[in-house]
């Protein structure tokens, strides 16, 4: 109910005497112009578009915004209205826009960007212009008429020494000299906008003049000519001139990083020369530091020792003997007996031989070896040298890569399972060197070809692997690979002979061969063309095939074939079968005498099977 009822007394109360009105349009423009120079005069004019019925009796709100930031706001009667920006300065340039509320409507203008280049010279003033070392002055730099944020920097010589952030158009800095003399000192700044900053040009330069502090070190070293490693050093210092200072001065005698010595008011130090470098002493007065420094030549008595090993190639468990050695000496000074040298190592124990030279067994693994050469107090460590020791080959191990096949190459694989590479393997028959190959790289295979004509020259093929220049190397076992002997001599055999068969007779027929089992054969009937009977593998070197009872259909041309692991296949003769009433002589291929012995040797239940498998005899 609540809101209908407002509807309606709105309608009542404004309705009758409020013109229709349409807020059409809100621009904004920049004049002059939208590049300015700084200082120019500009204005930002937001207008609005308004299509009505009447005089309006809303007055409308014009609200300007500067990088999405309300500036400016009014209520005006007129249609435009004018944002003046006098004496534009670099923090105006953004990106600007105006809104129009006019009742309940409102609308904003496209966004117009103002740039405003150049930025007022920055003025510096200093608090003195004389002062002493160690003493303060203070720096002030301004921008006149910029606003905005800042970061002044101050110079001092050209180079910059300070710099601070701020929020109005002035800074201070606190500056400092050391040492005397004629300072120049300048500052600048830079205006931070949001995305950009731009930076003014140099100020005015001031002119500071220091008067130094009368009294520094005197620093003596002595002995001033030549100086060598390990000689006494006398270093002293104390402040030049005379320096009442209450509590006197502290003095700091250094060697690089390295105290030498402290005192009040002076400073003695004795030091062992060892390197080359400055010797600084210095003290400070009211915050002032003063120093004086000297270089020091230090003569080397013996350079750094180099360790080198005897081998070029050490194997684990290897004597090697390592020599550590410094080349140059001073004669005058220091002759080679003078030098002690000793031997750093984690690894298995050392024998000393004398003048630096170190009898080691080579470790099983990588390991570093490091030396020191000592004389007159001063020890010089020699850079690592890392022992690599290869690993001797082991026994190698020889196989065949397929099968062997009697007569017919075959290739041998020779491999040692552990060694550094390169390694040089050799085939052996019968201790004959036969052929070399060098494996250099992993995974790489030792391969030899070889071709043998009686099984039992397989096992007279040895290898031997070596990765030791000058040492025999490791002998493989005899191969023992088993060989393939090709088929031959196949014979077919018919029990009982042919010329004994009756109809209603069994009739075996066994198919024999030389070479080596498992062989598969198979059963032949020549009919025209060949009429296969039967195949059938045996682990055997015959096989026998079974008829149970001939007829006179059974006559005919009988042979069979035989194939083994050799792939070449072998035939036999061809067995006459006639039926025992046309019994006659056969005439071509008559059949083979089957002995009554090997019928004998037949397993009993032969006579039920079609065919029968018969074990190799020898
Ligand atoms: C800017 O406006 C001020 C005040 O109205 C005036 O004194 C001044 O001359 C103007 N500057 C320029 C460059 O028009
Ligand atoms: C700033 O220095 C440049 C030359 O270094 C000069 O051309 C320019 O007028 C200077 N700007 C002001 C505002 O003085
Ligand atoms: C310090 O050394 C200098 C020069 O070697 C010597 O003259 C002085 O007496 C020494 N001072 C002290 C307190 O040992
Ligand atoms: C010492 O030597 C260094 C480098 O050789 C040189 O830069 C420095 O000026 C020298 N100092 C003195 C006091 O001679
Ligand atoms: C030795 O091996 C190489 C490469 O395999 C072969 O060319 C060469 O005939 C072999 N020599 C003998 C004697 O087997
Ligand atoms: C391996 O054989 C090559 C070439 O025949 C020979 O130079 C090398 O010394 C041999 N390496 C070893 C360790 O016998
Ligand atoms: C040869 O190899 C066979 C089968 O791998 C094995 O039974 C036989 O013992 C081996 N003979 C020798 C001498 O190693
Ligand atoms: C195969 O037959 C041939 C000729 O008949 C004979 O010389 C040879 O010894 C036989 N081979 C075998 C292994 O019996
Ligand atoms: C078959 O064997 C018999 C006796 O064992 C023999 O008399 C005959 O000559 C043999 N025939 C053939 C062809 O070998
Ligand atoms: C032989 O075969 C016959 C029928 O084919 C069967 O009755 C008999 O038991 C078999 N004998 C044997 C020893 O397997």
């Amino acid at each position: 109910m609540g809101p209908l009822l407002l509807l309606f007394s709105c309608w009542t109360l404004v309705g009758a005497q409020t013109p229709l009105f349409k807020l059409r349009s809100v621009t904004l423009t920049i004049e002059p112009a939208t590049d300015l120079l700084r200082d120019a005069n500009a204005t930002l004019w937001c207008r609005a578009g308004v299509s009505s019925s009447g005089t309006l009796t809303h007055v409308p709100v014009y609200t300007f915004y500067k990088d999405g930031t309300k500036v400016f706001t009014k209520k005006s009667a007129s249609s435009e209205l004018a944002y003046p920006l006098l004496h534009v300065r670099y923090s105006n340039t953004g990106k600007y826009k105006c809104r129009v509320e006019i009742d309940g409507q409102g609308e904003n203008s496209d966004t117009s960007k103002l740039t405003v280049t150049g930025v007022s010279v920055p003025l510096l003033q200093l608090s003195r212009s004389t002062l002493s070392e160690g003493e303060e002055l203070t720096a002030s730099c301004s921008a006149p008429d910029e606003t905005g944020a800042f970061f002044f920097y101050f110079y001092v010589d050209g180079r910059e020494m300070q710099d601070q952030p701020a929020r109005s158009n002035r800074a201070d800095a606190q500056l400092r000299f050391n040492g005397g003399g004629v300072r120049q000192v300048h500052c600048d700044y830079t205006v931070m906008l949001a995305p950009g900053s731009t930076k003014s040009n140099k100020s005015n330069t001031v002119t500071v003049s220091v008067r130094e502090l009368s009294f520094r070190p005197l620093l003596e070293i002595r002995p001033v000519a030549e100086v060598f490693e390990g000689d006494q050093l006398s270093v002293s210092c104390r402040p030049e001139g005379n320096s009442n200072i209450p509590g006197g001065l502290l003095l700091l005698l250094t060697h690089g990083t390295q105290l030498l010595g402290s005192g009040v008011d002076h400073v003695n130090s004795s030091i062992t020369a060892k390197e080359s470098g400055e010797i600084e002493c210095s003290f400070e007065v009211g915050n002032v530091p003063k120093k004086a420094t000297k270089n020091i030549s230090v003569i080397e008595l013996f350079s750094v020792p180099r360790l080198s090993v005897s081998l070029a190639e050490v194997f684990a468990g290897d004597r090697m003997v390592l020599t550590c050695s410094s080349a140059v000496l001073v004669a005058r000074r220091l002759t080679s007996e003078d030098i002690s040298y000793a031997l750093d190592s984690k690894g298995p124990p050392t024998t000393e031989l004398g003048a630096g030279r170190f009898s080691v067994r080579a470790p099983p693994h990588p390991l570093s070896y490091t030396c020191t050469a000592t004389a007159r107090g001063i020890t010089k460590h020699s850079q690592a040298l890392l022992v690599r020791p290869k690993v001797s080959v082991v026994r190698p191990s020889i196989t065949v890569v397929e099968q062997v096949i009697l007569g017919r190459p075959f290739q041998i694989r020779c491999l040692s399972e552990g060694g550094s590479l390169p390694i040089n393997y050799t085939l052996f028959r019968k201790y004959e060197p036969l052929n070399v190959t060098t494996v250099s790289t992993p995974y790489q295979q030792a391969l030899f070809t070889a071709t043998i004509q009686e099984s039992d020259d397989i096992k007279l093929y040895m290898c031997e692997a070596a990765n030791k220049p000058n040492n025999e190397g490791e002998l493989s076992p005899r191969l023992n690979a088993s060989v393939i002997v090709p088929l031959s001599n196949a014979t077919l055999t018919a029990l009982p002979a042919p010329w004994d068969v009756s109809e209603g007779d069994a009739l075996i027929l066994i198919c024999g061969v030389t070479g080596t089992p498992p062989v598969t054969f198979k059963w032949y009937r020549k009919d025209g063309g060949a009429q296969l009977l039967f195949a059938g593998t045996a682990n055997g070197r015959s096989m026998a095939h079974r008829i149970h009872a001939v007829s006179r259909d059974h006559s005919g041309s009988y042979y069979c074939e035989a194939v083994n692991h050799a792939r070449n296949p072998v035939r036999s003769q061809t067995v006459l079968i006639e039926d025992a009433a046309s019994n006659s002589e056969g005439t071509e291929g008559r059949a083979t005498n089957g002995t009554r012995d090997s019928v004998a040797s037949l397993p009993a239940d032969i006579s039920n099977r079609s065919s029968y498998s018969i074990p190799a005899t020898v």
